[in-house]
């Protein structure tokens, strides 16, 4: 029934796509839904590399059979426990019980509370290695990417890279499966929120792991989510670089602002406007009640400038202005270009709250605008202003962030 994508000689493509699923780990919009990506090595040893959702599992099952054409797995290689990839090891074992299960120390304790797996798992340390017959893979930890248990593989005759959900993306894998073969206009930010909503709190991990795969002569990455990335896997190591690094792709501002009846909202118009007055092109707006969380924190790893705006909300920030910043927070993000603004009726708080936030992240504050009521032509102008100093600040990158 299945004709299967090799990705290189004897590599089969096995992953299944999701396009049921409203939002992964239950709360991250998906609307171009996502893959769980799986991979065979057909060698004198069979190697599955992990496995996918619960969710996929019976055509998982049925690409596993028309990849072993008849033979045995001898190895299921389990480079990260989450769900999303561990959660059909189970119903896989049933059906293939002798496959011997190859994973780091830490996932032994996940899958014997998962799944009661206690019996033929292979630990394999740092650098190990396992040979298959002409392939060969190296075993490689990288903790905290995204879990402590992750690890990697690098295979040896194709020089390919298994990079569990690292280089990952939301979104389907439509038809073609290597980035050569596809349009990838749609991966790039979806890869980007991948980034800053699973893998963006460990940066630190992440330029540990991006250090030792760098001594590694990789052509190709199999990641867990999204394309295999050949053609553009020196840009793809770049973009999770910079990242990780907290350092902006761009000149460019995010500005994000609550408002129940539009006064707020203006004084964003101002800002977005006094901004490209002043020669910034990349000025992206949002309305946090309309626009998910996870796509602007994209654009904030994305560009370096944030402006954040709120009403006065029961004498404090309007919650989904809160919820942004403590999904900033969370991930310290560094480096930023900060200002804000706010509007109340009779008692002022949410721009003071908000101008407290720079202190906190360590970023550079520009200013701030604070408006009661109605916005007035000298209120409009001041916001205008605020624009005007934030893409002065960025295109010069004066930055002084201590
Ligand atoms: Fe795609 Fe951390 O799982």
């Amino acid at each position: 029934m299945y004709n299967l994508k090799e990705i290189v000689d004897q590599i089969y493509y096995v992953g299944v796509n999701d396009r049921q699923k409203e939002a992964f780990e239950n709360y991250l919009p998906l609307p171009h839904g996502v893959s769980y990506n799986s991979y065979v090595i057909v060698d004198e040893k069979i190697a599955i590399m992990d496995t996918v959702d619960i969710s996929v599992v019976s055509t998982f099952l049925s690409k596993i059979e028309a990849a072993l054409q008849g033979r045995n797995a001898d190895y299921l290689v389990v480079h990260h426990m989450e769900p999303d990839h561990a959660g059909s090891i189970e119903l896989l074992l049933q059906k293939y019980p002798n496959i011997q299960i190859v994973t780091s120390s830490k996932s032994k304790d996940m899958l014997k509370g998962y799944f009661n797996i206690t019996d033929n798992i292979k630990e394999v340390k740092e650098g190990e290695k396992l040979s298959l017959g002409k392939r060969e893979l190296t075993f490689y930890m990288a903790p905290m990417v995204h879990w402590p248990e992750v690890m990697v593989s690098f295979e040896s005759l194709d020089k390919i890279l298994f990079s569990a959900d690292a280089f990952g993306t939301f979104s389907t894998n439509d038809g073609g499966y290597i980035d050569s073969e596809i349009k990838l206009d749609k991966y790039w930010n979806e890869m980007r929120r991948y980034y800053a909503c699973i893998v963006g709190k460990f940066a630190i991990p992440v330029q540990n792991a991006l250090k030792k795969l760098s001594a590694l002569p990789i052509e190709m990455i199999c990641t867990l989510h999204g394309p295999v990335w050949k053609q553009e896997m020196t840009k793809v190591v770049s973009m999770y670089d910079k990242w990780s690094r907290f350092e902006p792709e761009e000149d460019g501002l995010v500005i994000a602002y609550a408002t129940m009846y539009g006064n707020t909202q203006h004084l964003a118009e101002a800002v977005a406007e006094g901004a490209v007055s002043a020669g910034l092109k990349n000025v992206v707006v949002y309305n946090v009640s309309k626009t998910d969380t996870s796509f602007i924190l994209a654009d904030i790893f994305r560009y370096k400038g944030v402006v954040l705006g709120s009403p006065t909300y029961m004498g404090e920030i309007y919650p989904m202005i809160e919820k942004l910043m403590l999904a900033i927070e969370h991930r310290g993000i560094a480096n930023r270009i900060f200002g804000c603004f706010g509007s109340y009726t009779w008692a002022s708080k949410a721009t003071k709250l908000i101008s407290a936030f720079p202190e906190k992240m360590k970023w550079e504050m520009i200013g701030s605008v604070d408006n009661k009521q109605s916005v007035s032509s000298e209120k409009y102008n001041e916001a205008y202003k605020l624009g005007i100093r934030m893409a002065e600040a960025i295109l010069n990158n004066v930055t002084d962030n201590k």
